[in-house]
């Protein structure tokens, strides 16, 4: 039946035939071990948790399809460990953090962070069964109070990230979520990062669909939400520009500027409270991007998504200071009636199936970013298969430019509306252009604070 589908599906009341779902494209989605997307993924540093999350006791946590324990012991060194111990299976969620790696709960097998087996107290005292093999372990550093572990061949490891937000002087990174933990996700993380390249399910689904979600820095709802943008999308060295310009007034255009990050990152501004506070001679503001976020896979179906805001040094989280109903509908846990009356990101995430089926989609122009997007992740991919390394992945200690964040232009109105769309889309890509000329945050590592666009 699936070849006559398309025709069939132009009558009404014809779902009877259309009952045939297709697969789910395995290549894009799929993270397993060995698994095109999967092998992608592990190419890269991925943040696996928050350094505040390691206590006393081991965290169980599985990343793309593999099941591991993370923990710091005594030392303070991190490990990465398969979950399961190597003697009999028991899982070392079990176990108890020693001065040195971990101990079974079992028969006491102790692990050091590298894998090495440091114990077996049962064995007799000559035994060399500890010395013939190690345990699985991943190599694991620390930065910025992010634990970013690396899945993948030993030979291939990169830099860590280097994003330039990541090391801000006078800003430290605090967790982006309400819940100040990772956000899990029961869907496949190319839903996620879908969303990342997606700028005008903003107006849609935040704003005009169930109320305006996000809140500015005073906590005000940013009413502005709601108006319906012009879409433009630029690729830059690594990644894809979304930008949405909304007109503000005849003389102010607020673009709106999402930064994707191949394979799975996100660089975006908290929502700057309007009208802008233009200098006389200004005729651009642009404001602080405020979280970035990675959508680290858990396996085919479930997504953790790490997130980060910048804050400036003594102050509260800007993230959770209002509690912004874009965050609260964010995560799993709200009752039905909540999610079906005010849906939020994870509705229509989660809603979307635990894994998208991209063969009954149908993109239209709302879609350009998407399909940018795999069309990228697809021939990163390939790159892999290929032997090469795949975009973003660094070894020259290089610092990563980022562009995102939102801008206030200056830019009279045109007469006709259909003018001004043309107007704004092109002022947009030119102020996308200058971005990547002069990296906006990069270059105010390099000279002077920013002013903010708003008032405080
Ligand atoms: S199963 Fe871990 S020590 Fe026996
Ligand atoms: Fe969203």
């Amino acid at each position: 039946m699936r070849g006559t589908r398309p025709e069939l599906v132009k009558q009404s009341y014809s779902a009877y035939f259309n009952r045939d779902i297709p697969r789910e494209d395995a290549v894009l989605t799929h993270v397993g071990p060995g698994k095109p997307a999967g092998e992608l993924l592990r190419r890269y540093w991925q943040p696996i948790a928050y350094s505040r999350e390691l206590k006393d006791l081991p965290i169980r946590r599985r990343i793309m399809g593999e099941d591991l324990v993370v923990f710091r012991d005594g030392r303070g060194k991190v490990g990465l460990l398969e979950l399961h111990c190597s003697h009999r299976g028991t899982s070392l969620e079990y176990g108890r953090i020693e001065e040195r790696g971990i101990r079974c709960c079992y028969h006491g097998w102790q692990f050091d962070v590298d894998g090495r087996i440091l114990d077996t107290p049962l064995e007799p005292a000559d035994s060399t069964l500890k010395d013939r093999f190690f345990h699985g372990a991943y190599l694991v550093q620390e930065r910025g109070g992010i634990v970013w572990g690396y899945l993948g061949p030993p030979d291939k490891v990169p830099d860590l990230p280097a994003l330039d937000l990541l090391a801000f002087p006078g800003y430290t990174l605090e967790p982006g979520e309400l819940t100040g933990a990772p956000n899990f996700r029961p869907c496949n993380w190319l839903q996620v990062v879908d969303n990342y390249v997606d700028p005008q399910h903003e107006e849609y689904l935040h704003a005009l669909h169930s109320g305006v979600q996000f809140v500015a820095r005073n906590g005000k709802f940013v009413e502005e939400l709601k108006i319906i943008g012009e879409a433009e999308y630029v690729e830059t060295p690594t990644g894809i520009l979304t930008l949405e310009m909304r007109r503000l007034d005849d003389e102010t255009v607020w673009v709106r500027n999402i930064e994707y990050i191949w394979p799975n990152i996100a660089t975006l501004g908290l929502l700057p409270q309007w009208p802008p506070r233009f200098g006389p001679r200004d005729t651009e503001l642009h404001d602080f991007p405020i979280t970035m976020v990675w959508a680290v896979p858990t396996d085919d179906t479930n997504t953790m998504e790490m997130s980060f805001v910048l804050t400036p040094l003594g102050e509260e989280n800007p993230r959770t200071k209002h509690k912004m109903p874009a965050l609260v509908a964010n995560g799993p846990g709200r009752p039905y009636e909540d999610m079906q009356r005010m849906p939020g990101d994870f509705e229509a995430q989660v809603g979307q199936r635990p894994i998208a089926v991209h063969a009954r989609e149908h993109l239209g122009s709302v879609d350009r970013g998407v399909a940018m997007m795999r069309k990228g992740i697809r021939e990163a991919i390939e790159e892999v298969q290929e032997g090469r390394d795949p975009v973003n992945v660094f070894r020259d200690g290089r610092t990563v430019a980022t562009y995102g964040g939102d801008t206030a232009l200056r830019l009279e109105a045109a007469a006709k509306a259909a003018d001004d769309k043309r107007l704004m889309r092109r002022a947009g890509r030119e102020m996308a252009q200058r971005y990547i000329k002069t990296p906006p945050h990069l270059h105010r590592l390099k000279s002077r604070p920013a002013k903010a666009v708003t008032a405080e």
